[in-house]
């Protein structure tokens, strides 16, 4: 089995060219390829062309391995380990000209399903910021250099994160979702960006995050990331067409989970 570490090596550079490709290309104009499935769910060229190069290196790099992508969908492999990518996650605000996008790649054993899956390697990097973040299982999760870890509950509130699903017939729920959890926080954030909510719940700037309906390369590298800097992940309803994430230190993690696995 190759060494976690040497997975997150790869992961990062791989990351870290794909993302420097999307900022040059928003950069060069935005071209916008199709609206999916509502307005807010778009893909652009860049998506596509920067899932294209990860794809390639992988290819490249680690052939026995499978593969799952948004926008190009999935390959099996035969070593074991699955390739969970999001070229651009935060397309609408990529499409927009806003910097929180970035780019997902996670190492996971056990096949694409996140239901059975196990995270070992991750990367999640924000072009636009020069961030990146790195975890490997069993190692820690890091921003460049510095080591992460997750925030202890404030008493006065927690700061927050959440995101809404694209099919406009979610909202209402997500709605009473944002309102149960209200008590709980300080302040509440929607980036647009789950991979890098969760990244950012890795490293302090928040304290937790809760979504329903996220993919899996929505969360793969961001929940490795978080479980490595000593917080908790979990997904419930994981039947339903819209499973509930919640990710955040253990205590502020129970006191979510208390509220929200009450149901809606
Ligand atoms: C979306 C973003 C957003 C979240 C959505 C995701 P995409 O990913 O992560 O923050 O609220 O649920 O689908 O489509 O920009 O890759």
């Amino acid at each position: 089995m190759t060494p976690v570490l040497s997975l997150q090596e790869l992961a990062a550079d791989i990351a870290r060219e794909a993302g420097e490709l999307a900022r040059l290309r928003r950069a060069d104009g935005f071209l916008l390829a199709a609206t999916k499935s509502t307005l807010a769910d778009i893909v652009t060229e860049a998506d596509r062309e920067v899932e294209a190069l990860i794809r390639a290196r992988l290819d490249a790099e680690r052939p026995d391995d499978g593969f799952l992508g948004e926008e190009s969908g999935g390959g099996e492999g035969t070593s074991g380990v699955t390739w969970v990518v999001d070229p651009i996650d935060g397309t609408v605000n990529y499409a927009y000209g806003m910097p929180a996008y970035s780019v997902s790649v996670a190492a996971v054993e056990g096949g694409a399903d996140p239901n059975s899956w196990r995270p070992i390697a991750a990367a999640v990097y924000a072009p636009v910021m020069g961030e990146l973040f790195t975890a490997a299982r069993g190692e820690g999760a890091w921003l460049g250099d510095v080591r992460l870890a997750v925030t202890d509950e404030t008493p006065a509130g927690a700061l927050l994160a959440t995101g809404f699903g694209y099919d406009p017939a979610t909202h209402d729920g997500d709605l009473v979702t944002v309102r149960q959890i209200m008590p709980l926080a300080r302040d509440l954030r929607r980036s647009g960006s789950a991979a890098l909510d969760l990244s950012y719940v890795a490293a302090g700037r928040l304290d937790g995050y809760f979504e329903r309906g996220l993919k899996p390369w929505d969360f793969a590298a961001g929940a490795l990331l978080v479980s490595e800097a000593g917080g908790v992940v979990t997904r419930f309803d994981t039947a339903s067409a819209r499973p509930m994430l919640i990710a955040a230190g253990a205590p502020l993690h129970a006191r979510i989970s208390g509220i929200l696995d009450k149901g809606i």
